[in-house]
């Protein structure tokens, strides 16, 4: 028998990490583009060392306790959240992500979004694509200047933080929260300032997600906070869906409390909350956030470092548990 160690990965990855997987390890997978069920990966954990997930599988303790063998739960995502790290503590089981390599990627990604809502490009390919465009004219499609506007990031993680120098390539203000707050040279040096949450919503012409998801942050903005915002903001989400309340999101731009969205992520994934595949001031992307060829290998080279190095006893590089060598 092989002395590799034995990897469970639930759907192909780019190929140079699939090269390295299959030259380091002893690999099954999902060959298929689909994802798994639960009772699937139950089943695909059997008798490994290391999962490598996505953050569209939900692994929790019932497929944790079905191989008490495993030694490492390797996500091929920044964000968390689809695992159960407490139950994974509790079995002393390593958590791994993949942080960094996304950071300019995904604020490239607001960015996109950011600009796309603001001079309503989608909305205007849709409309030329129609063949109803009868040429250039003074009042069509006008939207929001974003040079010289107020940018209000909420959250000021490495994602946030690859914001600002964007934000400033615009001229824009920048403004923050953030769970801690930042020291007064920090401010000063990145030429941000802080402000309370309610504050930075009434502020701010455009609002940029950057928090991860966790109990805190659930709904983090809902009714309340929209009616806080300015009629002409516009609000993007990059982070995860379940941050917003997808339901008072779409009350809120139908009763123009703000004026429209750029989103990347939705409450439950794939589905929308309906009403939003109809409205035009709503830019809707597919979870591509870190969708570049670079940084997709980069977070499988990532993932799959992690994983192999927890296999080997070795503790990975990037844990979100470190308790668990304490
Ligand atoms: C993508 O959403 C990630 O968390 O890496």
């Amino acid at each position: 028998m092989s002395d590799k160690p034995r990897i469970f990965l639930t759907r192909e990855l780019p190929p140079q990490t699939m090269d390295m997987l299959r030259e380091r390890a002893v690999l099954t997978m999902n060959h298929e583009d689909r994802y798994l069920s639960k009772q699937e990966i139950i089943q695909g954990v059997q008798g490994v060392d290391g999962l490598l997930c996505l953050l569209t599988d939900s692994i929790d303790d019932d497929i944790l306790a079905a191989n008490p063998g495993l030694k490492v739960v390797a996500n091929f995502a920044v964000g968390f959240n689809n695992i159960d790290v407490a139950a994974a503590t509790a079995r002393k089981i390593p958590v791994t992500n993949t942080p960094g390599v996304l950071t300019e990627t995904t604020a490239d990604m607001a960015f996109a979004l950011l600009l796309d809502i603001a001079r309503r490009v989608a909305e205007g390919d849709r409309f030329v694509r129609t063949r109803a465009w009868q040429g250039w004219g003074p009042l069509q499609f006008l939207g929001a200047d974003v040079s010289h506007s107020t940018l209000g990031l909420i959250g000021l993680g490495r994602i946030g933080k690859a914001m600002i120098p964007r934000a400033h390539g615009f001229s824009m203000r920048v403004l923050y929260w953030n769970r801690t707050r930042l020291t007064p040279e920090e401010e000063n040096e990145l030429q941000v300032t802080y402000c309370e949450l309610d504050e930075l919503l009434q502020q701010s012409d455009f609002v940029s997600l950057h928090v991860a998801q966790n109990d805190e942050t659930r709904h983090l903005l809902g009714a309340r906070e929209f009616t806080l915002m300015k009629p002409q903001a516009l609000l993007v989400n990059t982070a995860r869906g379940p941050i917003v309340d997808e339901k008072a999101l779409v009350v809120a731009l139908q009763n123009g409390e703000i004026a429209g969205a750029g989103l990347d992520v939705y409450e439950q994934e794939p589905a929308l909350e309906p009403e939003l595949y109809e409205m035009d001031n709503v830019v809707v992307a597919p979870h591509l956030g870190s969708g570049t060829i670079g940084t997709r290998t980069k977070m499988g080279n990532m993932a799959a470092e992690n994983c192999l190095a927890a296999c080997l006893g070795q503790r990975p590089p990037n844990l979100v548990n470190p308790q668990i060598y304490d």
